[in-house]
């Protein structure tokens, strides 16, 4: 086949991961208190779930609620936890019709046990899905998620089952929270902050990063294809040269002639 200007399927991420941020902000500016922001996300989780599933992106991890964010007012942490299992609870059906399979990462025994039982059972219900993989990050830490991996691996080491100089980067990967995931292609986070604020610290290494100034829940279809056409300009040369990643580029269009 001919060269077109279509770009190559490589060029579409197939893992996807959002810091989903500017609830707040978004429902300020409109003189609203913060509830309405976290709303109005809700509705825009849903957009970019569907607009994902069209274009073919395989997983979509989103950071819905970071260990660090119990530092909130009891009343907005509160208000957020009912607000995970209303539309948890709500948007089953939605998921099942969709093909979605739900997954959740973090430390949910913190959760209430209504909620944990959402969790569980949203998980179970979607186990089969196939059109994508939604992974949630509730109560999520990338700290917390490499501390409980070197847990693991002491345990095992104790227990005689591991020797210290058998502990790789790979056997430390098994035991983190995306272990059967591959790593995410692009990072967005939404809201104007540039940074990592804890979210996946290990599996972001080499992870293309992109930031926008669009607020949560203005975020849709159009923003993701913005994002997307960034991430197709990109060269991810994974420590080699330019010139070795085009020359294997160059291979593979060859085959595929
Ligand atoms: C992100 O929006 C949602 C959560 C962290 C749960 P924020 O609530 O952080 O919104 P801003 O950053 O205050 O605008
Ligand atoms: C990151 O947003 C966490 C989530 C979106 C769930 P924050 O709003 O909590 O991050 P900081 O505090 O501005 O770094
Ligand atoms: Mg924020």
């Amino acid at each position: 086949m001919a060269a077109t200007s279509n770009p190559p399927a490589a060029a579409m991420p197939r893992h996807l991961a959002i810091i989903m941020d500017g609830n707040g902000r978004w429902a300020r500016q409109r003189f609203l208190p913060r509830p309405f922001g976290h709303r109005e996300g809700v509705k825009a989780v849903r957009r970019v779930v569907n607009a994902c599933v069209d274009r073919g992106i395989e997983i979509l991890t989103l950071f819905a609620f970071s260990s660090e964010n119990w530092r909130r007012p009891a009343w907005e942490v509160n208000l957020l936890m009912k607000l995970f299992l209303i539309s948890l609870r709500r948007e089953i059906s939605a998921l099942q019709q969709n093909k979605v399979r739900i997954r959740f990462i973090g430390e949910r025994s913190a959760f209430a046990d209504s909620l944990q039982a959402a969790i569980h059972a949203a998980e179970t219900a979607t186990a089969n899905n196939t059109a994508i993989t939604l992974v949630i990050a509730a109560n999520y830490g990338g700290r917390w998620d490499i501390v409980q991996a070197a847990r693991q691996l002491a345990r095992e080491v104790q227990q005689g089952l591991l020797t210290p100089e058998q502990i790789t980067a790979e056997q430390f990967d098994r035991r983190l929270s995306l272990h059967d995931l591959p790593e995410p292609d692009l990072f967005i986070r939404t809201g104007s902050e540039q940074r990592i604020s804890n979210f996946l610290l290990w599996q972001l290494a080499y992870t293309e990063l992109y930031f926008t100034d669009r607020l949560w829940p203005d975020f849709d279809a159009a923003d993701l294809d913005r994002a997307c056409a960034a991430f197709a300009q990109r060269q991810r040369r994974f420590g080699q040269t330019g010139e070795q990643v085009e020359q294997v580029e160059q291979v593979e269009r060859g085959r595929s002639a």
